[in-house]
């Protein structure tokens, strides 16, 4: 018998033979080059579990991967696999121009064509910096080869002059005290110091925090593996059983269409209001769903957000930090807190499903972090989805973190064309501004930027924050870090630069938000909007805004195909070709 007859499914160094018109060959020729490594017969005859490195030297977030892909490979051993690294894009947030989430796309198709190329029986995802674990599950979902994903973990906290401070809901709060003039430029060059002692990912519930918790509530991490800080003994105990838990994956043939279902998404939709998450991983989750034809419903989104409260009391919703939500169990305890809103019957890495991975987690213990509904941090939901003439497909506000007093409110908008305008004319004392005004940036969506930065809070100008004005509602189409607050109005769909509403607006005109009626309204007549809408189409003029282009590149095919927010900023050829579903349904 030949090695490529009789085998009703190829695994290990047989999967994905390179094509030579001979099997024979292509497996005679891969085995001699990779004895060239000096592995045996018997080491290449395991089940291979591949192992998606990001550690970079250009991502301090991962800056622990070294040793975390060190025990992922003792686990795979322990359990009989063979481990092999592979290495793949790795984004940063401070190191990506223009905004990590213009690459997001890019690393999630480099991942599904290594996770298709290369040979394996199951991958284990070390990711952790907000954009790479998204990416991550994007790709895995699409290729459908059995995947666990691992996170870096949190960075510790540090300490500045007797406060406890983190990044990055920290980096903004002493940012904005210097434009505001109440600490010197030897202050915050002190804090600059302070705010990330230790390597992993930033310690509050910002985006990274928020999908190591989504992921471990979608069942595709180990039970008990998002909190772990980057730098503690039980972080590299998750990555050794992360390793070993694919071995068996492989066995079992758990895939991610097994794990990443409508339930699952809904499981991880509850989570992510429940802890106060990033506005962030709704275009994230978004995105995930579609790869697996299951559409996100944003409408009954914030239904279930009426009825799942903020019980979590994390930065920048709450006070603490993710090694203060691990020491209180991690996410089971916000799991069991959740239990009576949760499909127990979906299915997680172990094989097991999430309720039978509740029943057999370390017992409750009293803990001050994780809040019970009875007694939650916010009554609602962290997030709110608002429509009107302004969004008419949508827009996200954070409302666990933005100001009470401004969450009814009608103001005066004051317009930046874009960032550029911004820039330039934010901090000019003549800035026709005051307080109650709406500042308005436009032209910062997926398309208008491009890549969607994370420019949505938009800084208090500088003669307002010397008054010591510390919030105003800011609408964008842009987002906004996972680790920010304040009365901010992101992710306006459809984009200014695709012509949506927001486009139209003008400074002087009258903008009402009402977060109770989900509202978020220009005030100005349909026919003065069409009126202005034509004016704006019209090429040449000055209203009409650069249309963004390329010649060549991933720029060029990111302009070209490139979603809108709320179809998770997603290529338009990545997503599945036919949707069966919608998340949320049950609400
Ligand atoms: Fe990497 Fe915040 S910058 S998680």
């Amino acid at each position: 018998m030949t090695a490529s007859q009789g085998k009703p499914q190829a695994r290990g160094l047989r999967k994905g033979l390179t094509q030579y018109g001979d099997t024979d060959f292509s497996l005679f020729l891969r085995k001699a080059f990779i004895k060239g490594a000096g592995f045996t017969d018997e080491a290449l005859d395991r089940p291979i579990i591949g192992i998606a490195s990001t550690g970079s030297g250009y991502n301090p977030c991962h800056g622990n991967a070294k040793e975390l892909i060190e025990a992922v490979k003792r686990g795979v051993m322990l359990a009989g696999g063979l481990p092999v690294e592979f290495p793949t894009i790795s984004l940063h947030e401070s190191f990506a121009y223009p905004t990590s989430m213009y690459l997001r796309n890019l690393m999630a198709m480099d991942t599904e064509e290594m996770l298709r190329a290369l040979p394996m029986d199951a991958v284990v995802l070390l990711g952790g910096c907000d954009k790479t674990v998204p990416a991550q599950l994007m790709a895995a979902a699409s290729v459908n080869v059995p995947a666990i994903q691992l996170v870096t973990g949190s960075m510790l906290t540090g300490s500045h002059r007797g406060t406890r401070v983190g990044a990055c809901t920290d980096c903004r709060g002493y940012w904005a005290k210097f434009r505001g003039e109440q600490i010197d430029l030897e202050e915050i060059n002190d804090v600059n110091n302070a705010l990330v002692p230790s390597v992993g990912t930033c310690s509050v519930m910002g985006t990274a925090s928020t999908m190591a918790c989504v992921a471990e509530a979608l069942g595709i991490m180990l039970p008990g593996g998002a909190t772990a800080p980057a730098v503690t003994a039980d972080r590299i105990r998750v990555a050794e059983k992360s390793g070993a838990q694919a071995v068996a994956m492989a066995a079992a043939s758990i895939t991610p269409d097994k794990l990443l279902t409508t339930q699952s998404f809904e499981n991880a939709l509850r989570m992510l209001l429940a802890i106060g998450g990033s506005t962030n991983a709704v275009i994230h989750l978004t995105a995930m769903a579609g790869r697996l034809g299951i559409e996100m419903d944003l409408d009954a989104l914030d239904r279930m957000s009426r009825e799942t409260p903020v019980l979590v009391n994390l930065k920048p919703s709450g006070q603490h930090y993710m090694e203060d939500l691990h020491a209180a169990g991690g996410v089971p305890t916000i799991l069991r807190a959740l239990k009576p809103m949760l499909h127990l019957d979906a299915l997680t890495v172990t094989g097991r499903t999430l309720g039978e991975e509740l029943e057999l987690a370390p017992p409750p213990f009293p803990q001050e972090v994780v809040r019970s509904a009875s007694q939650p941090v916010y009554p609602e939901g962290g997030l709110a989805v608002l429509k009107g003439n302004l969004a008419p497909r949508g827009a996200i506000i954070k409302q666990s973190a933005a100001s009470d007093k401004l969450m009814e409110h009608v103001g005066r908008a004051v317009v930046f064309e874009d960032m550029q305008d911004m820039v330039a004319r934010l901090d000019d004392p003549q800035l026709d501004v005051n307080a109650d005004d709406i500042l308005v940036l436009k032209n910062i969506g997926p398309l208008g930027a491009p890549g969607m930065p994370e420019a949505g809070m938009l800084p208090i100008p500088k003669k307002l924050a010397r008054q010591g004005v510390k919030d105003m509602v800011r609408i964008s189409d842009g987002r906004m870090s996972g680790t920010a607050s304040g009365t901010i109005v992101l992710h306006v769909t459809p984009e200014a630069a695709l012509g949506g509403p927001l486009a139209l607006v003008k400074s002087g005109d009258q903008i009402e938000l009402s977060v109770s009626r989900r509202l978020i309204k220009l005030n100005v007549s349909d026919e003065e909007l069409e009126q202005r809408l034509a004016e704006h189409t019209k090429s040449g003029t000055a209203t009409a805004p650069p249309t963004p282009e390329a010649q060549r590149g991933y720029r060029k095919l990111f302009l070209q195909h490139v979603l809108q927010a709320d179809q998770g900023c997603d290529f338009d050829f990545l997503r599945a070709s036919t949707f069966n579903s919608k998340v949320p349904s049950q609400s």
